[in-house]
């Protein structure tokens, strides 16, 4: 997709402070955050990583990069949020769920959005999805503006751009798990082709239902219904994954099956995600953690990657803020 699609200014232009970004992502870019270590690199032991780097909030340019001047620090980032705020009217009351959100998420990073039931999580992750428009402030997805598009322009985007996993699983009951996968090409049109087919395929092994590619949602555990969401969250290769409490209703060993599901995505496909939690074990599966309270960044935490999602650290960084 082009940036005239969404309605953004076209290749080669700039928006207002932002670098420009090649209008089309067609590969993943080889390189990484600089601070960031491959799989065969990490550390395996339980104490890898487990000093987390804490930081003030956000800054308006996510200005995380451990290492200053690096090439991680010049590329643009694949999302980024200015000043975001969110009003609600509820009659004579104004809620007041996000007040003045800044953050920039790099591409192939994994975020956690953590914080209490009704500090704003699934605010902020909708008018980062473009799911919702701000009352004020910018979005921008590949350093086209997002948060000013139409109905029918934002549909299109989120179509093309963007993956989403939610607690309840949305999953077709007629259709099966290659059908529910596909769902997404359906939906855009047309007949499909073997491309698209051998992307489904692809989508159903890495979350690791190849054996019940045929068995409808009511043939699945719980926990495995939820791997077919993520399997066509995936299935369009988008720029972004969003996942908003995406084992809330799961036990916790289903629910790490998601969690590696999604890491697994991560790390083999460079797949950006921002993934909202109350739940400091999902959260430690991330990169880096955003603590939202009363629809603010209250504190950043950064844990680095991790092949072991171990949550002391996490849990310990919490407390020491009194979080
Ligand atoms: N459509 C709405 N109309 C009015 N107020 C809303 C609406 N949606 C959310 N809110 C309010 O905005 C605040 C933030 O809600 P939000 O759903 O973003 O919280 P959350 O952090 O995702 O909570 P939870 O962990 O329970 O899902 C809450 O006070 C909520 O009551
Ligand atoms: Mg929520």
């Amino acid at each position: 997709m082009t940036r005239d699609k969404t309605g953004a200014p076209g290749a080669g232009e700039t928006t207002t402070g932002v670098r420009p970004v090649a209008p089309k992502r067609s590969t993943r870019p080889a390189r990484r955050p600089a601070r960031y270590t491959r799989a065969d690199e990490r550390d395996s032991g339980p104490s890898a990583g487990s000093d987390p780097e804490t930081h003030p909030a956000a800054t308006p340019r996510g200005m995380t990069m451990a290492e200053s001047g690096s090439d991680a620090e010049r590329l643009p980032p694949i999302l980024e949020a200015r000043d975001l705020t969110m009003h609600y009217r509820l009659g004579e009351t104004r809620v007041e769920a996000v007040r003045g959100v800044s953050l920039s998420v790099q591409e192939g990073e994994f975020v956690a959005l953590m914080g209490p039931s009704g500090s704003g999580k699934s605010t902020l992750l909708h008018l980062l999805g473009g799911l919702d428009r701000p009352t004020s402030g910018e979005v921008l997805l590949e350093g086209a503006l997002i948060s000013a598009l139409d109905d029918e322009q934002a549909t299109r985007l989120r179509r093309e751009k963007t993956g989403f996993v939610f607690q309840s699983f949305n999953l077709i009951p007629l259709l099966d798990v290659t059908e529910n996968v596909a769902l997404p090409f359906t939906i855009a049109g047309g007949a499909q082709d073997a491309s698209q087919a051998a992307k489904v395929r692809e989508a159903i092994s890495l979350v690791d239902l190849s054996d019940k590619a045929r068995h409808r949602p009511d043939q699945l555990s719980y926990g495995e219904r939820q791997r077919v969401a993520v399997a066509r969250a995936l299935v369009t290769n988008p720029a972004i994954l969003f996942a908003d409490e995406p084992t809330g209703n799961l036990d916790y060993t289903t629910g790490s099956e998601i969690l590696d599901a999604l890491w697994l995505s991560c790390v083999a496909r460079k797949q950006t995600i921002v993934l909202v939690t109350h739940d400091s074990k999902a959260a430690a599966y991330a990169d880096r953690v955003l603590v939202i309270g009363d629809g603010t960044i209250r504190d950043e935490i950064v844990l680095g990657r991790r092949s072991v999602h171990d949550a002391t650290p996490l849990i310990t960084r919490l407390a020491q803020l009194g979080l």
